[in-house]
């Protein structure tokens, strides 16, 4: 044998482009570099302490073992509940599963409804997992171009046209969106279960930034409007808002037939999601923890707005303020056409020259706008403003 060789499926897989930025930034920083990493998206609080204690608590009581492979009947039926509550949804407990992540979530989702050689419609600008997901679940990932000039939000027509191309089974939308910040109005979300609803295509929902949202928006899930329902799976949790993200938990949300299938497949491929992760997450249910959000979502409105004000002023970069989640999506098609470089090389120079890690658009199939993470602190924000009008300003 002339060495193992990964199969024809694995090789189609690509590294995540955000965790390769991520882990260049932080070999730069290894070295002693000042590395500004604005590439993940993960928020820089910590998990707030009545949680964590619960994970704690978990560990010091014995509640160590096995789970039911889709999480507790308390964490089913409080994430329910929190679901019910939070968006207007209406679930039964058993129509929640507790995954391992929004990652897991959607895979188990992708891997319960794709028929092999299905094509998924995926909307940019997109989370860069999306097409890899699909692709493993034996499904082929058919991107729609972004609406640039809807502001980021695609209207019927496109998605009706792009369905009807390539006979699409179903559509991977999320809202508010990684890397836009989009969040469409209840009639676009109506709009958008209208097209599902003609065309007969399921609607996996990642929802997992439903509660960050600026300026008013209100996020409103296709499972809660009529016709939505029925061919929706929503994705949701508190990885983002309450940094779980290391605890790896969250909740999948739909049709009986799908969240038994999704898991019966979690019983084989993870068991469950991990026993103490799941006691922390009923804390997170059942706690609201007022001052805790009020606290993180003020601070995140004075970065976004700092960003919108400090980068709307470099010459050749424009940035539309978000609506929701924590990134700021930059257009730098103009800066980009007077040096002669398209985004992936304007991140390169940002990293090599100025000590700057963003991600350039073209991961998320939006080429010539590069986004910045804002789940970080203003000194360093205010770092990375300066280091992107220095390379405005360079030869
Ligand atoms: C849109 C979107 N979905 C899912 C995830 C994954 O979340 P989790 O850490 O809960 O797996 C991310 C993380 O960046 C994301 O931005």
């Amino acid at each position: 044998m002339a060495g193992l060789v990964p199969n024809a499926r694995s090789r189609r897989i690509e590294e995540s482009a955000t965790l390769a930025i991520t882990a260049k930034a932080a070999k730069l920083k290894a070295a002693g570099r000042d590395v500004v990493s604005l590439g993940a998206g993960e928020p820089d609080f910590v998990t707030p302490a009545p949680i964590a204690a619960s994970g704690i608590r978990a560990i010091e009581q014995g509640n160590t073992r096995y789970t039911a492979a889709p999480g507790v009947p308390e964490l089913r039926a409080a994430g329910a509940k929190w679901l019910n509550t939070t968006f207007g949804l209406g679930y039964a407990a058993d129509e929640v599963m507790v995954c391992a992540g929004a990652k897991g979530a959607l895979h188990m989702a992708l891997d319960a409804i794709v028929e092999p050689g299905q094509k998924v419609l995926i909307l940019a600008p997109y989370w860069v997992s999306y097409p890899a997901l699909v692709t493993m679940a034996d499904g082929v990932p058919v991107i729609v171009p972004a609406a640039i000039d809807r502001g980021f939000i695609h209207d019927a027509a496109t998605i009706d046209a792009a369905a009807k191309q390539h006979k699409a089974a179903g559509i991977i939308v999320n809202y508010p969106n990684n890397p836009s910040g989009a969040v469409p109005s209840r009639a676009d979300v109506q709009a958008l279960v209208d097209v599902a609803k003609a065309n007969d295509l399921w609607l996996l929902s990642d929802e997992i930034y439903a509660t960050l949202l600026y300026d008013g928006a209100t996020h409103v899930s296709p499972a809660a409007l009529p016709g939505g329902r029925e061919r929706t799976i929503v994705v949701n949790g508190f990885t983002k808002s309450h940094t779980l993200t290391g605890w790896r938990t969250s909740f999948l949300a739909g049709p009986r037939p799908v969240i038994d299938a999704a898991c019966r497949i979690q019983s084989q491929v993870l068991g469950n999601p991990c026993t103490i992760s799941q006691a922390a997450t009923l804390t997170a249910c059942e706690l609201p923890l007022p001052d805790e959000q009020t606290r993180r979502m003020s601070a995140f409105e004075e970065r976004r707005r700092y960003l919108v004000t400090e980068i709307n002023k470099i010459p050749g970069m424009r940035l539309t303020a978000p609506r929701g989640a924590f990134y700021a999506l930059v257009d730098v098609r103009e800066i980009g056409r007077k040096k002669g470089l398209d985004d992936v090389q304007i991140c390169e120079r940002l990293l090599d020259e100025h000590l700057l890690a963003a991600v350039p658009g073209s991961a998320f199939a939006i080429p010539g706008f590069l986004r910045l993470s804002y789940a970080a602190a203003m000194d360093l924000l205010q770092k990375a403003v300066a280091r992107l009008r220095a390379f405005a300003e360079s030869k």
